[in-house]
């Protein structure tokens, strides 16, 4: 099996910034009722650009930092749950866009988790020798597919974008992997797609293409879920929690990350957040924050983090990865 690695790191989220109050004069709410549940103060919101502008802007800053010519790209997964169509993949558009012309395109369903799972599907590739060069890219406008007079919904979410690129290496940069499912708990986190509607259809249930979701069930998954997934990556390694340098969680809401800090036993200051200023941009959260912590130089050659997920579907999963740029 070929050793993998991320050789570079890139992310975009649109210029607009929405603060508390500006959504307090769209739906009943507050900048103090948003802070004190969630951690979010802002997110950034489209103008009209589509997930694959976002994702193909992330994509460049990632080659880029990689200094690769996106031709030696052989698979380009997009992660998304708000894709530009049906079809083509949100992946082909992207490709075209950034000329990746002798890359294999798909996209990855597994909401907030998506990212984690790209990371898990391009690694395996690239191990088993079936490609050389992946981007993996997590990228979101969920403000398209939000309820904007659903108070406890749209205050959530922001848009955004973030990618990696991994390679074969001589070393290895991802220790382990995993991922995991829960279909059992579907309705709690949704966003239909259409209604079936054709001539031999009879019983029509009109579906509402918005977010909706159980925040307590979502709650409990999530703080149930990520101190699995980091045990389970550790155990599957040489290492302790005290070898890791930072954890880069789903940016959900701080409250869950308090309590998994809790639950482990570990500081908050373990954890890298900027959720107050994008908020919940699921499949984007986790590239744009290893982005942020590469640029901020807080990535030293030889670290080891974890990365680590849970969202709709439900899903969840981790990483482990040694950083080695
Ligand atoms: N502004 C003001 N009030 C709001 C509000 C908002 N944006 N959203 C909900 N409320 C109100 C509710 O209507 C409710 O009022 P009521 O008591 O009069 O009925 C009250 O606040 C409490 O609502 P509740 O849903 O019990 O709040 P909570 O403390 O459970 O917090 C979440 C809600 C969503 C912040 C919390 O459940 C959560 O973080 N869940 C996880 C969500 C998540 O991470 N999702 C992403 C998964 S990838």
């Amino acid at each position: 099996m070929n050793n993998v690695k991320i050789i570079g790191v890139g992310s975009y989220a649109p210029e607009r910034i929405v603060t508390n109050s500006d959504l307090s004069e769209i739906v009943d709410t507050s900048d103090e009722w948003i802070s004190s549940r969630t951690g979010i103060k802002e997110r950034r919101i489209t103008e009209g650009e589509d997930t694959s502008s976002l994702a193909a802007k992330a994509a460049l800053n990632a080659i880029k930092d990689a200094n690769i010519n996106p031709l030696e790209i052989d698979l380009l997964i997009v992660a998304t749950t708000s894709p530009d169509s049906f079809t083509p993949s949100t992946a082909c558009l992207v490709q075209a866009i950034i000329g990746a012309d002798n890359a294999t395109c798909f996209d990855i369903g597994a909401a907030c988790s998506g990212f984690i799972y790209g990371l898990n599907v391009g690694t395996q590739f690239v191990k088993t020798g079936v490609a050389k060069t992946v981007l993996v890219i997590g990228a979101e406008v969920l403000s398209k597919i939000l309820d904007w007079e659903d108070r406890s919904t749209c205050v959530l979410f922001g848009d955004g974008a973030g990618a990696a690129i991994l390679s074969k290496s001589e070393t290895n940069g991802i220790l382990s992997i995993f991922t995991g499912s829960d279909g059992k708990g579907a309705e709690f986190l949704k966003c239909p797609a259409v209604t079936v509607k054709n001539p031999f259809a009879s019983n029509i249930d009109k579906k509402s293409s918005v977010v909706s979701m159980n925040g307590k069930e979502v709650f409990k998954f999530a703080v149930k879920t990520m101190p699995i997934g980091i045990d389970k990556v550790l155990k599957d390694s040489a290492y302790t929690i005290d070898d890791i340098k930072y954890i880069v969680p789903h940016q959900a809401n701080m409250r869950i990350i308090e309590h998994v800090a809790k639950k482990l036993g570990i500081d908050n200051e373990k954890f890298f957040i900027n959720l107050d200023r994008y908020g919940n941009t699921s499949a984007a959260t986790i590239p744009i924050a290893l982005d942020e912590m590469a640029k901020q130089g807080l990535l030293k050659n030889g670290d080891k983090i974890i990365l680590v997920g849970f969202g709709g579907g439900l899903t969840f999963g981790s990483v482990l990865i040694e950083w080695l740029i």
